[in-house]
């Protein structure tokens, strides 16, 4: 039995990559504050096909949190054969109006919290040949005024990534980053919110303004994030090693 840490589950993105590994037979692991919303994805899990589902409600950014998943996840369910590291919350907004508090929470949770996951796992990751899938954004390829925290987080993300894919070598691990573009979560729908109430539109209004920006015919749906996911995470992908991979729908205009 395959089994896959999936953090930031209770929704999102998290929620429909932990149904798509549950559709491959991965039992989980998944981590995330909210228990309910943990539970609900849990339930959705087995229903998709996971043998075994546990549950960890705790606030990722603390320095113990990474330890303690990885630690339920040997007890509990034996082994380790993927890591998806994506919970993930930055701030936007404008740069002179962020404080060294936003930025510090920004890091403390996408970035921290993925390296602490990576080290923690690291052994039992080798043991299984596994695989590490640190989803980025595409914010890390293109800069926007006011994406400052999330833009700087996905980049070091990036970095991070092919630094420890080389320390890899050898050791069966294979690792990535996936780097979605704009797709329909709670975490959109904010933005589109905000945009509607800044400047005095409908909520469809803003959608289509913020469409057309970024260049793309459609906002991405999670499952078409998740069926990349499952490729990196399945055997069919043996030689996709330390690479970065968007899923934006041709939103990003750079190489
Ligand atoms: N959606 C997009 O268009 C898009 C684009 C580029 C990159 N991404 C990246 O994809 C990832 C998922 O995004 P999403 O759109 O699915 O976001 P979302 O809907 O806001 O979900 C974020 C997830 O992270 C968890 N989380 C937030 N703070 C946490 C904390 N302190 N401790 C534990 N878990 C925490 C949330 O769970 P709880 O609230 O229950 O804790 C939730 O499960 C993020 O890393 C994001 O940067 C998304």
């Amino acid at each position: 039995m395959r089994s896959a840490i999936v953090t930031g589950a209770s929704r999102g993105l998290g929620k429909a990559f932990a149904i798509g590994l549950a559709r491959d037979g991965f039992a989980l692991s998944l981590a995330a504050r909210d228990a309910n919303a943990l539970e609900e994805t849990a339930r959705e899990a087995r229903a998709a096909g996971a043998p075994q589902v546990i549950i960890t409600a705790t606030d990722l950014s603390r320095p113990e949190a990474a330890g303690e998943v990885v630690q339920a996840t040997l007890d509990q369910l034996g082994r380790i054969d993927a890591l998806i590291n994506n919970a993930g919350a930055t701030k936007r907004g404008d740069f002179l109006a962020l404080t060294d508090e936003d930025f510090l929470e920004g890091f403390a949770l996408k970035y921290h919290t993925t390296v602490r996951f990576c080290r923690a796992a690291w052994e039992a990751l080798a043991v299984s040949k596994g695989v590490i899938v640190n989803i980025s954004g595409v914010g890390a390829h293109t800069p926007e005024p006011d994406f400052t925290i999330g833009g700087s987080v996905n980049s070091a993300l990036i970095n991070f990534t092919k630094a420890i894919s080389k320390r890899a070598q050898g050791s069966g691990i294979r690792i990535n980053t996936l780097c979605p573009g704009h797709i329909v979560t709670d975490r959109l729908a904010r933005r589109i919110e905000t945009r509607a109430a800044e400047r005095g539109i409908s909520f469809a209004a803003a959608q289509e303004e913020m469409r057309l920006e970024h260049g793309i015919a459609t906002y991405g749906q999670p499952d078409e994030v998740t069926n990349v996911l499952r490729f990196l995470c399945s055997p069919a992908a043996s030689y996709v090693h330390g690479t970065v991979i968007n899923v934006d729908g041709g939103a990003t205009p750079g190489l």
